[in-house]
């Protein structure tokens, strides 16, 4: 399975922080936010990461992450001219994923959950992991039957169908290159993940597990403060993710 971190963007909502450097590289208590998603994809024993960034401090990254190396990995880089959509990390990593599957996830996504083993144990179609949040038409949200089936899916919807979120970690077989060049742009002009989540939930393909512990999408002023002090205060998940 290959990885990839989407960590392009322009991240206006964080301005002046994101005037200087990239929103995915500003500190989460005593790391560069990028390193809690990365440490995902390396718990669950991924070697081959594509970084897509955006141009403007492309050089921030290199010199932070470069080759992988000091991580036990290989990384890759691809420069997202403009934010099209998070669908478009499968079109850009089209050549890097190959034939493989893929795990996507966002550069500002922090999970306290270990997802090793779900990661590791996919086969095919897709899986998506959600959270119960109390604000859920900020996100993509999935509603279930009561046997815990997922029956739909929905971008920010105005009146969500449940508190029940999607977090930005995406586990996909390798159609999923296919699924994302089809797809058309959204009203806000992206091609949406949510979109390929629906498209494997028609297929009865989508599977959707349940966070159990703390998730941040880290993308505005308090997200980012309560991740720096849920990390600050959880140190032990992430002692082994070295300096
Ligand atoms: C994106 C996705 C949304 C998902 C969220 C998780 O939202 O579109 O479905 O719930 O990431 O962080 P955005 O960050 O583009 O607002």
């Amino acid at each position: 399975m290959k990885g990839i971190i989407l960590a392009g963007g322009k991240a206006t909502r964080l301005r002046p922080l994101t005037s200087i450097t990239s929103k995915q590289l500003l500190p989460v208590y005593n790391k560069p936010m990028i390193y809690y998603p990365l440490m995902t994809l390396l718990q669950a024993g991924i070697k081959d990461i594509l970084i897509i960034i955006s141009p403007e401090y492309a050089g921030h990254f290199l010199q932070l992450l470069g080759s992988g190396k000091k991580f036990g990995t290989k990384f890759t880089y691809e420069i997202q001219e403009e934010p099209k959509g998070l669908a478009d990390a499968f079109i850009i990593g089209e050549d890097f994923i190959d034939n493989d599957s893929v795990a996507m996830i966002l550069g500002d996504n922090i999970f306290t959950d270990n997802l090793s083993a779900d990661i590791k144990s996919f086969k095919s179609g897709g899986r998506i992991f959600a959270i119960e949040v109390p604000d859920p038409e900020r996100y993509g949200v999935v509603d279930f039957d009561q046997s815990g089936k997922a029956l739909s899916i929905e971008e920010k919807p105005k009146h969500p169908k449940s508190n029940y979120c999607v977090t930005g970690l995406y586990v996909y077989d390798n159609s999923v290159v296919e699924i994302a060049k089809n797809l058309k742009p959204s009203d806000r002009g992206e091609i949406e993940i949510t979109d390929i989540n629906k498209f494997y939930l028609e297929k009865g393909e989508l599977d959707v597990k349940i966070l159990h512990n703390d998730w941040f999408d880290a993308g505005t002023f308090d997200s980012l403060l309560d991740a720096s002090n849920l990390v600050a205060k959880n140190q032990h998940l992430w002692e082994e993710f070295g300096s």
